[in-house]
């Protein structure tokens, strides 16, 4: 039972409310053990006289993970942080978080704001719990919302169950930009307090919420010179461009100097983040991109950028140096005439991001969209290998944490920067989604997930009805 106080502060509040809570009767801090020594005694010297009234409840009222303290705490529900109530001087304590879901696939539609999703728990004693400031949207996104991969995630998320369970209600959102909460009694690299940043997993429960659970492995401090809504249209791009460049391009810092490098469709969220990537490793960097992209990307650092929309894009290529690695951002069917753009019998690799492994299991189910999958790449990259002389890959997001450690430190100090064309506030996720689904991304398309942050991007959507376009 929950006893009669002022005010009971959960650990998830500690930073925000509790220290500017300014009451003078008796407070509760219900917090995990571990959780204890920092926080606890930050409180007590932050205000005056507050030792004496503040009770630490560990045993008598369970954590939030337990049943009984979710039942418990849920009365507190009225004072519970929502998008949609007034800015509260204090956050009560409360087993459920706000979120984003959907419970079918479909059209924006689909997209229900509920506050009746449970706070998730930590999967393993690997994991952290992280409260989300920002989050930011992907294509993925989109397509995930009509379905897209529905069957191989399934099976990632549940491979024991058979499908004997669905996974809604689902919350979609693959960036986070946050604070830590909660770590699980194996992390070592993160305190609660961290601010971090991550991209989550697309088999995972998304940042369009409250909270999110994530492994060490997958999470990063985030940039000190950035805002969570800066930070949040980093991670998930950065991941995909990585793994891309690394893994199926081949390039690092070590290696990438001088080599000539082509990014087709290099105006959206991957795109502007490789071409700055590609030129902190000091490649020469000629992308595609409209005309009216042009002024970004070449500020972004490209060295030439040629329009796609004017016609001669091939021969404009074509007019070129062969290139070492080309990026494709665009699929279909650019790579009939992007392949001989390349340097032949050199090493050069063709890396496709528009692949149908994931449409494939959708249709045609696992096994057999699978097989298809890995036959057409098969045959794709030996075809091109012997006609000529180039490597054709397939690149994927992949969760990598000290990969975004490297992406902080060129940030930090200036190489990368964020390119945030729109910002919404958290009341506004259709919206978000309807600006993504228009096309034509210059950067990305922000969600700012705490009141503090939407309250922002609200003044800032009142200010300037037009998406604001921020960096660079
Ligand atoms: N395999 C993976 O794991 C993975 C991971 C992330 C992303 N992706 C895929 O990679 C693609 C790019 O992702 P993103 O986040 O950068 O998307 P995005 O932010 O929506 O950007 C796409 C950009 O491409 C431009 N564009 C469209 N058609 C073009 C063309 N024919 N030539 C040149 N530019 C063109 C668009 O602007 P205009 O239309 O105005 O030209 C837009 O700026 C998406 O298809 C996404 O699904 C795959």
């Amino acid at each position: 039972m929950v006893p009669s106080v002022d005010a009971i502060f959960s650990r998830d509040c500690i930073r925000d409310q509790a220290w500017t809570w300014r009451g003078t009767g008796k407070v509760i801090f219900v917090c995990a053990k571990h959780f204890k020594d920092d926080c606890f005694s930050n409180l007590r010297q932050h205000q005056e006289g507050f030792a004496e009234r503040l009770s630490l409840i560990e045993e008598s009222v369970p954590s939030i993970y337990g049943d009984d303290g979710r039942t418990a705490l849920r009365t507190r529900r009225k004072n519970a942080w929502s998008p949609f109530s007034t800015r509260s001087s204090h956050r009560g304590l409360h087993g459920c978080m706000s979120a984003w879901v959907i419970d079918e696939y479909g059209s924006n539609a689909v997209l229900r704001f509920t506050e009746e999703v449970p706070v998730p728990a930590l999967p393993s004693p690997a994991h952290l719990l992280l409260k989300v400031h920002a989050s930011s949207l992907n294509p993925l996104d989109l397509l995930m919302r009509g379905g897209y991969g529905a069957k191989l995630l399934q099976l990632r998320r549940e491979p024991l169950a058979l499908g004997g369970r669905n996974e809604f209600p689902l919350v979609l959102g693959r960036d986070v930009s946050g604070v830590v909460l909660e770590c699980g009694a194996e992390v070592t690299h993160f305190r609660p307090g961290d601010e971090v940043w991550a991209a989550v997993p697309p088999w995972k429960q998304g940042s369009l919420a409250e909270f999110v659970t994530l492994s060490e492995y997958e999470v990063s401090h985030k940039p000190h010179s950035l805002s969570h809504t800066e930070a949040a249209s980093i991670p998930y791009v950065a991941s995909t461009a990585l793994s891309a460049l690394i893994n199926a391009g081949g390039l690092c810092a070590e290696t990438t100097p001088h080599k000539r490098v082509l990014i087709i469709g290099a105006s959206g969220g991957v795109g502007t983040f490789s071409i700055q990537m590609l030129k902190a490793w000091g490649a020469h960097v000629t992308v595609t991109c409209s005309h009216n992209a042009e002024g970004l990307v070449r500020g972004l650092g490209a060295d030439e950028a040629v329009d796609y929309t004017s016609g001669d894009t091939v021969h404009t290529l074509e007019a070129m140096d062969r290139f070492d690695v080309i990026l494709d951002s665009v699929g279909g069917e650019t790579e009939q005439w992007a392949l001989p753009l390349l340097r032949p019998w050199s090493g050069s690799k063709y890396v496709s991001l528009v692949t149908p492994l994931l449409s494939s299991t959708d249709h045609l189910g696992l096994l057999a969209g699978g097989m298809q999958s890995g036959w057409a790449l098969s045959n794709k990259l030996l075809q091109r290998l012997l006609s000529r002389g180039v490597f054709y890959r397939w690149g994927f997001y992949a969760p990598d944490g000290p990969a975004l450690d490297h992406v902080r430190a060129l940030v930090d100090s200036g190489k990368v920067l964020p390119v945030v064309e729109a910002q919404f506030p958290f009341t506004q996720v259709p919206q978000a989604f309807l600006k993504l689904e228009a096309g034509h991304a210059r950067g990305k398309t922000v969600v700012c997930v705490t009141q503090e942050d939407s309250s922002e991007a609200g003044e800032q959507e009142q200010e300037a009805p037009q998406h604001q376009a921020c960096s660079p």
